[in-house]
């Protein structure tokens, strides 16, 4: 049984719904003027306009920041959200907004298999709703958990929370799973283990042998 309510978030660049409108909004990047990416682990290329340039890395679910030239109107994608830069004149360096999303919500006492509603949106309610929501009777869930392989997922974290306080995290690696195989020993980067008790760890692991 598990007693404490469970939350995943995961931390993916904020492109999702650009893919989706098949459009560059500005928003979504931050713009480092008068500099350019040394390195451009994907592509370097020419292109218009660095309208373009950031359209093409909306595009790309690897690529991460990208760089305009407007001289040579040399574009470069690159892979690192914190890429190594010079300073150059008439240039400029878009890098994706990382964003963290909530995408389910698993809450103690319903007796729904957390198993079952991750992978079965109409188990559950929809996702975004304010995660304080009062109903608790089913888990919630976003249905971006379907487009996993497409949302550019980078971390994922999974939060313990009891009496709407957080009492433990763990933080994996996202890139290059899929919705079954992200939660493992393997992709773990980082937990607050210290702050579970050994009764509360099994409890936790539970779920991973629930799922
Ligand atoms: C998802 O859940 C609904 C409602 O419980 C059920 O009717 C449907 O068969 C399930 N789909 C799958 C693929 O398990
Ligand atoms: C929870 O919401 C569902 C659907 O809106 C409703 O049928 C159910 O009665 C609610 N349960 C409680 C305990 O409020
Ligand atoms: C892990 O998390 C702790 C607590 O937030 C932090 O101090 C530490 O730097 C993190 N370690 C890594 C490798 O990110």
């Amino acid at each position: 049984m598990i007693l404490l309510d469970c939350t995943f978030l995961i931390l993916t660049s904020s492109v999702l719904s650009n893919v989706a409108l098949h459009q560059t909004n500005w928003r979504n990047f931050d713009m480092v003027k008068h500099k350019r990416l040394l390195s451009g682990s994907i592509s370097t290329k020419s292109v218009r306009s660095a309208l373009a340039c950031a359209t093409l890395c909306t595009s790309d679910q690897s690529c991460c920041s990208s760089n305009y030239e407007k001289v040579s109107s040399i574009c470069k994608l690159e892979t690192s959200c914190s890429p190594a830069m010079e300073q150059f004149q008439d240039s400029k360096v878009m890098i994706k907004v990382i964003k963290w999303l909530p995408v389910f919500v698993a809450y103690s006492g319903n007796e729904k298999s957390v198993y079952t509603a991750w992978r079965n949106q109409t188990e559950c309610y929809d996702l975004p709703t304010p995660l304080a929501i009062a109903n608790t009777t089913r888990h919630v869930r976003n249905p971006l958990i379907d487009s996993w392989s497409d949302a550019g997922i980078k971390k994922v974290k999974v939060q313990l929370v009891k009496n709407d306080v957080t009492v433990a995290w763990l933080i994996f690696n996202g890139g290059n799973t899929n919705t079954m195989n992200w939660f493992s020993k393997e992709n773990l980067l980082n937990s607050s283990f210290n702050d579970l008790t050994t009764s509360s760890t099994t409890k936790f692991f539970g779920i991973q042998g629930d799922m």
